[in-house]
């Protein structure tokens, strides 16, 4: 899988220099410890207490801050660090850039179904420009945790179940953060996170327990990881989450074993919010005290907001149980990243920046192109859509003109009054001649759960139904009913919309739906009635109008699934690369009882409502004469396909050709399929063309029973498709 971009080249900040390594060195030397420990603390600026805030900075004891919005505050911080603490070392200034600064992109899950990597470059590309010339350094993003549960809330910030997929999405996010010709000449240092296995956590409830086998942190958990270093992220973010008995904040395991002495990584490690104080309700800490100890020792190297650092380092130090050589080494990784970033040399940022940068044309195109690849289109039975300009349509449901909610739940500095709603997307599209009634409906969820509705008019959407040709519902989540600490056990349309729906479907009319969501949703009863769904989750400042463009057909739907949608919660997990079992469900099983026991439910199907790499389109592709260029290849070989690829439909398309192999017999088990190359190509109505995907025998490895990383000779089945459950079947052979 080729995954070179032809954008401006990103800097790499795990090359060491030897000229920041001797400025390093000198610096070091010159530091009191106090000043050492204050390297390693970071803090969110407290503006109520601002006389102690600047004190801190002026002494020494903040070495970096979080979601600071405004220059003019960042540079007067800065003034206080660089020109009035002892030695002059800058702050870094760190924010959640998760999917856009100021011009907001779809959720990171909704960007992750566009498949493509170049696309994705440049909207990190265009949100770090934006986030330089607001005086940020260093963004808490990619998040690359690969997330199998749609009940845990923060599913929406990542690039859904595969790691393979999500390395290629880490690569392509970090190169963006990190391209070299941002606002003012700033650098900007990416923070893959939440370093590791966060999205595992039990009963989908964010912050819980993750117990997992070394194995499946290795070959599923931790790729995502090594490819964001590999491309040359300058820092990690550790997870709140435990992983097998140790929170990831005292996991030396993680932090410095697989780091440091298998990865070799420089870079800096960052705790999440709070994180190391929280080893006290881990219940490995018995004091604040204990958890900076236990922190450091596996090798957090900046706080992030416990205080553990700031308020015990210096003491544990003089009392012997840190050596300060420890504290050194973070220190010195935290002192070579400002070095790197520049910071010492230009620290300020020029507060004219923004008004040429932020909500530029050209990052509003690409919000809006973003948004336009990433909606996916679950359901179009008879063709109902695209809708003709002249439809009559009901636009019917609480999304469909709201601002806040489509900017996801991490938006950054971005403004709902911005937000171009469906509505307006709608108008913008069709013009004033636009024949659209609109009735709200209800709300997105009764007032706390209540069982009231005050917005609640059924009627009324039935009535403009009935008196239009096509209804168009907008339902769905809103912002805060996904993303952190939002985990959900129901995942169907909250409210009183599942009623709307229905009462609306009862009318006979054609129907539409376009889900608004930050995760994959329960539609179970939507996909049986209701003729044409697209899934557009919470697609930023452009959502509406890319809404409008599919609707009406401007644009064809290209995009595909990265996370299955459960038919009921109780599938969860439910996902494509799962293991064949001893029984699986495609085979006989064991007759007992009259029954065939093998991996199934009573009471519902194994299968997935849609599943990973899904997705339709206006056109229709056709694959044909699958052909394994290499039947047998060397262990270090390269495996070739090609297959032919033809639009056999009325409309030019976008297809994600998708390849996945299943290792027929391993050392352990391995999945029935796994995803090893991908490639999305456009093709005129009637065209077709021959795609080739090559797979280095590499990729086909995995952790063996002695838990090294292994490449066995062996039979694979291959597939070429359209998604991960269809698709041209071939075999190969790897050869020792
Ligand atoms: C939060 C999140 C993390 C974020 C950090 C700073 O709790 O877990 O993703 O970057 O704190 O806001």
């Amino acid at each position: 899988m080729d995954t070179t971009m032809n954008a401006a080249p990103a800097y790499d900040f795990t090359a060491i220099d030897s000229e920041i390594e001797a400025r390093v060195d000198d610096l070091l030397t010159r530091m009191t410890l106090e000043e050492k420990v204050g390297q390693m603390n970071q803090v969110s600026p407290n503006w109520d207490a601002r006389e102690e805030l600047e004190a801190a900075i002026r002494s020494g004891q903040v070495g970096s801050v979080l979601n600071v919005w405004e220059v003019a505050k960042i540079n007067e911080m800065q003034r206080i660090a660089v020109e009035e603490s002892r030695l002059g070392i800058p702050l870094i200034v760190g924010t959640d850039v998760i999917h856009g600064y100021r011009t907001i992109f779809p959720i990171p899950l909704a960007e992750s179904c566009t498949w493509d990597p170049d696309l994705l470059e440049q909207a990190a590309r265009a949100a770090a420009d934006e986030a330089a010339a607001g005086g940020t350094d260093w963004i808490f993003a990619p998040m690359v945790d690969v997330a199998r549960d749609p009940r845990w809330g923060r599913i929406a910030e990542g690039a859904g179940e595969d790691p393979f997929l999500g390395r290629a999405l880490a690569v392509a996010r970090v190169r963006g953060f990190q391209a070299t010709d941002l606002a003012g000449g700033k650098r900007i240092v990416a923070c893959p996170k939440h370093y590791v296995a966060y999205g595992l956590a039990e009963g989908g409830k964010d912050y819980n327990t993750v117990d997992l086998s070394e194995r499946a942190l290795r070959d599923v958990y931790l790729p995502p990881f090594k490819a964001a270093l590999d491309a040359g992220a300058g820092s990690i973010m550790s997870s709140f989450n435990e992983i097998a008995g140790v929170p990831a904040s005292a996991n030396a395991f993680i932090l410095r074993q697989i780091l440091r002495d298998e990865w070799d990584w420089p870079g800096v490690v960052l705790s999440d919010y709070d994180a190391i104080g929280e080893l006290i309700q881990h219940g490995v800490a018995a004091d604040h005290k204990e958890a900076a100890l236990k922190a450091v020792l596996a090798g957090e190297d900046i706080d992030m907001m416990s205080q553990a650092f700031p308020d015990h380092l210096a003491d544990l130090v003089r009392e012997g149980k840190v050596p300060e050589a420890l504290v050194d080494e973070a220190v010195r990784r935290v002192l070579r990243l400002k070095f790197m970033l520049g910071i010492f040399e230009n620290p300020y940022t020029d507060p004219a920046l923004q008004a040429d940068v932020l909500l530029q044309p050209a990052y509003r195109e690409l919000a809006l192109r973003v948004a336009q690849k990433s909606a996916v289109l679950l359901k179009n039975e008879g063709s109902l859509l695209p809708l003709a300009p002249e439809t009559k349509v009901a636009l019917i449901g609480p999304l469909v003109d709201d601002q806040p909610e489509l900017l996801g739940s991490w938006a950054c500095d971005g403004k709902p009054e911005e937000v171009e709603t469906v509505l307006a997307g709608f108008k913008a599209l069709l013009g004033p001649k636009a024949a659209l009634t609109v009735v709200k409906g209800c709300a997105i969820e009764g007032r706390d759960g209540a069982d009231d509705d005050p917005e609640l008019d059924i009627e009324g959407a039935v009535k403009a139904a009935r008196a239009a040709d096509v209804a168009v519902l907008v339902l769905g989540e809103s912002a805060m009913m996904s993303g952190e600490a939002h985990s959900r056990a129901y995942l169907g349309l909250p409210g009183k919309q599942q009623a709307l729906l229905e009462a609306v479907v009862a009318t006979g009319k054609p129907v539409v739906v376009v889900v608004i969501a930050g995760r994959p949703l329960v539609l179970g009863w939507m996909a049986q009635h209701v003729p044409a769904i697209l899934m557009a989750w919470q697609g930023g400042i452009r959502s509406g109008r890319a809404v409008a463009d599919i609707l009406y057909g401007e644009v064809n739907p290209s995009g595909r699934l990265t996370a299955s949608f459960p038919r009921t919660e109780g599938q969860i997990p439910v996902y494509y690369a799962h293991k064949s079992t001893g029984r699986p469900v495609n085979e006989r099983g064991v007759i007992q009882f009259n029954r065939a026991h093998k991996v199934k439910y009573l009471d519902e199907s194994d299968l997935p409502l849609y599943g990973f790499g899904y997705g339709l389109t206006y056109t229709t592709f056709e694959y044909a004469d699958l052909a394994v260029e290499t039947p047998e290849v060397p262990i270090d070989g390269i495996v070739t396909v090609s297959v032919t690829v033809r639009n056999t439909g009325e409309r030019a398309g976008d297809e994600v050709v998708q390849l996945y192999v299943q290792d027929l017999i391993g050392e352990v088990t391995r999945p029935v399929r796994e995803l090893k190359g991908f490639c999305k190509i456009s093709l005129q109505p009637g065209e077709s063309r021959r795609v080739t995907l090559n797979v280095p025998a590499s990729e086909l490895g995995f952790h063996g029973l002695a838990m090294s990383y292994i490449v066995e000779p062996g039979e694979f089945k291959i597939w070429v498709g359209p998604n991960a459950y269809e698709g041209l079947e071939g075999r190969f052979v790897l050869e020792a």
